[in-house]
């Protein structure tokens, strides 16, 4: 990218973080459409509506608690199901593992890559980035840059693939770059605010830092249109895995706790069961 540009976008960005209190700006709305999710029991809680299309989804859970089978799922039923591309942002796995625990549930994401219905991308070096970066003439933080390069690489694929999902996982890598929660609501925010003009239905995995039912909320269901949540909880039967679509704006959804499992083809929700 031109130095101009990063000069111009940095500058608004590092401008934005004093803006906390604004809300991302989203594509205008007319009538709303909505996107299944395709995956078993899920949109039976979403009145079989589904997901508003456009809107960006919080996906929150505990360590192996099925968020990233859930987002390989969502993908891999947009690229086969739906004729919805999808790119999927991994931040902690390279794209190699990711590929080989979609296949652990017979998702073949090598095939569908090769199709052009889905591509993925390796932003772990984000991770390593110095604490500034030189651009031609300009030095920027490593929090701008990374910023800015995410937004750059998921705009590149989405256009390249004519992707209609889009996947960030997990969020907590990129985010804990921020020593505050105020500058990490804003990142997210200049986040969703750089994917928002590419209208795809996007879903953000983070974790949940508490799982009890009276939990404290965490910022990110504040800001996101969407949050579903995938917790533990012990009951005298033992410990079970229990989805709640926590909110979804605009939609009549269930706000009941459902039992789910992972099985051998990845996540099953029971809309009929409920788990106190
Ligand atoms: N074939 C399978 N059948 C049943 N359960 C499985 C199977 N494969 C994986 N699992 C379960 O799925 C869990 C991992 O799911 P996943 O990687 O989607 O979780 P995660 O929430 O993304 O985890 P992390 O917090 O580490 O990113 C494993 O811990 C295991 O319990
Ligand atoms: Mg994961």
């Amino acid at each position: 990218m031109p130095v101009k540009a990063y000069e111009k976008r940095g500058a608004r960005l590092i401008f934005s973080r004093s803006n906390v209190s604004r809300v991302p700006s989203m594509p205008e709305k007319t009538a709303m459409s909505y996107i299944q999710t395709g995956i078993k029991g899920v949109d039976d809680l979403l009145k079989q509506k589904g997901i508003p299309k456009g809107y960006v989804v919080f996906i929150l859970g505990g360590p192996g608690s099925g968020k990233t089978t859930f987002a390989l799922q969502f993908l891999h039923q947009g690229a086969v199901s739906f004729n919805e591309p999808g790119v999927y942002v991994t931040l902690d796995e390279g794209i190699t593992q990711l590929k080989a625990n979609a296949l652990n549930f017979k998702l073949d994401f090598a095939a569908l890559e090769k199709q052009r219905k889905i591509s993925i991308i390796d932003a772990c070096p984000i991770r390593r980035l110095p604490g500034e970066v030189k651009v031609g003439s300009l030095t920027i933080g490593k929090r701008d840059f990374s910023l800015i390069s995410l937004i750059d690489m998921i705009k590149k694929n989405v256009k390249e693939i004519g992707a209609k999902r889009i996947v960030v996982d997990p969020l907590a890598i990129f985010t804990l770059q921020y020593p505050g929660e105020v500058e990490r609501r804003t990142a997210v925010f200049d986040l969703m605010e750089g994917i928002a003009d590419l209208g795809c239905t996007s879903l953000f995995v983070s974790e949940l830092s508490e799982a009890s039912i009276d939990r404290r909320y965490q910022f990110e269901e504040f800001i996101a249109q969407g949050v579903i949540t995938m917790r533990k909880i012990v009951k005298p039967e033992g410990l079970i895995r229990v989805f709640t679509i926590e909110k979804m704006r605009g939609v009549d959804h269930d706000t009941q706790p459902h039992p789910y499992k992972i099985i051998d083809q990845g996540i099953e929700v029971y809309p009929n069961e409920i788990s106190l």
